[in-house]
């Protein structure tokens, strides 16, 4: 039997589903030009001098209902620096996701840590708390959680298994900017949240980073951590470092682009809310595919929308589904990072450093360690989101996605 032209899938030569390039928001302004200009009137991009900064950092906490946000040159700085003041140290272990970016693990490394690698939950795509229970020892200082695509962590159960092991609990939001938990701002669960405003992510300026904190000897220590432990308060002394910290100041100048930024978040969150949703909805009963799931009380921020494959009912794997998805012009790729964090040489190899020895080297890293994060990188399909995307681009999508998969499932028939 063979089907009507219009829902022939273009790789076996029916017509596109996507027949419109995807919208795209403008990222950069009027706003962001204006703000530059008086950073660059003020004589001064110092942090300490300048006007921008402090006025990032105070709103990025006025909006998040937090005592103290302190901004860094990046989000792996951000998440440095939370380990730096946490004071995470050489033999100590920290608990990470496999499914992330390096700039989740390499504060880890550079403290003289262990990564520890937990599972995830399948549906999720975040941290398994009986994984993280699991493999914490008496060495386990912190638990990091990545909110992986903008959803979060099963924030509850981890926060009640740190409480109980006494370890700290340290949110990566990088992916997650706007993402509520419980009617929570994200990054405000655990004792630190830290952001990435990266250029691609919901808000940037170019590279830059933020980080949250309820706890006030924290935030001091945070500041110190991205400023060489410089103390520039009024009345002590400055050049009297304390601890081990780094540079990761950032200036007035990426503050003024990143305040401009902020303002956009709420209106490009709900426009991914928006659209994502409604694609959720249309695909409900699609054949062969798992849509992405959000732990109870997560409001996700969609950083992109990660579609799973189950092989055996869809008759097609990742790579096939995502070849025909492309064909019909819908933006997807398969795999997402490829490999899970471990299975980078850096770790397989334990090549972080040419001489001397790390606590990470007495730990093996490679495949099977966590099984389901490998499936889900199997089977895993990306779908970029941007919030300039439109409603002919979710009809459209929605067709291309809903074409492929009922073609691939009743046997390419
Ligand atoms: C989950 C996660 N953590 C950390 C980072 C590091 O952020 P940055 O690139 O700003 O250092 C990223 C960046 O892609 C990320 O996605």
């Amino acid at each position: 039997m063979s089907l009507e032209p219009r829902r022939t899938p273009a790789i076996v030569g029916g017509p596109r589903a996507k027949t419109t390039p995807y919208g795209r928001s403008v990222r950069y302004g009027e706003e962001e030009l204006t703000q530059l200009r008086e950073a660059i009137d003020q004589q001064t991009l110092f942090y300490t001098a300048g006007a921008k900064v402090k006025a990032l950092e105070a709103r990025f906490a006025e909006l998040n209902g937090v005592a103290h946000a302190v901004a860094t040159s990046s989000g792996t700085a951000s998440i440095h620096a939370a380990l730096m003041a946490l004071g995470i140290s050489p033999g100590d272990e920290v608990i990470v996701s496999p499914i992330t970016d390096m700039g989740s693990v390499i504060p880890i490394l550079f403290q003289g840590a262990a990564p520890v690698f937990a599972d995830l939950d399948g549906a999720t795509a975040t941290l398994d708390p009986a994984s993280v229970r699991e493999r914490i020892t008496d060495r386990t200082r912190a638990v990091l959680a990545v909110h992986l695509a903008g959803g979060a962590c099963d924030l509850a159960a981890l926060g009640a298994i740190c409480d109980e092991r006494g370890i700290d609990l340290v949110e990566d939001c990088a992916q997650a900017f706007g993402c509520a938990w419980q009617g929570r701002p994200i990054g405000t669960v655990g004792r630190i949240g830290c952001f990435s405003m990266n250029e691609f992510k919901h808000i940037s300026c170019g590279d830059g980073g933020i980080v949250v904190t309820n706890d006030d000897e924290l935030a001091v220590r945070l500041r110190l951590a991205t400023d060489k432990a410089y103390d520039r308060r009024p009345g002590v002394a400055m050049r009297n470092p304390t601890f081990l910290a780094a540079n990761y100041r950032i200036t007035e100048l990426q503050a003024a682009v990143a305040l401009a930024q902020l303002e956009k978040l709420e209106g490009i969150v709900a426009r991914r809310r928006a659209w994502c949703g409604a694609l959720n909805r249309m695909l409900v009963g699609t054949p062969g595919i798992r849509l992405p799931a959000a732990v109870p009380g997560c409001d996700p921020s969609w950083w992109f929308y990660l579609m799973q494959v189950v092989p055996e009912e869809l008759g097609a794997d990742a790579d096939e589904f995502a070849a025909a998805l492309s064909a019909e012009g819908v933006g997807v790729g398969a795999h997402y990072i490829g490999l899970p964090v471990y299975g980078y040489p850096v770790f397989t190899e334990h090549c972080a450093y040419q001489r001397g020895a790390h606590a990470y080297q007495a730990r093996s890293y490679g495949p099977g360690l966590c099984p389901e994060a490998e499936r889900i990188l199997r089977d895993c399909v990306m779908l970029g989101v941007n919030e300039g995307y439109t409603e002919t681009d979710l009809l459209e999508t929605a067709e291309g996605i809903r074409k492929v998969a009922d073609w691939l499932a009743n046997g390419r028939a």
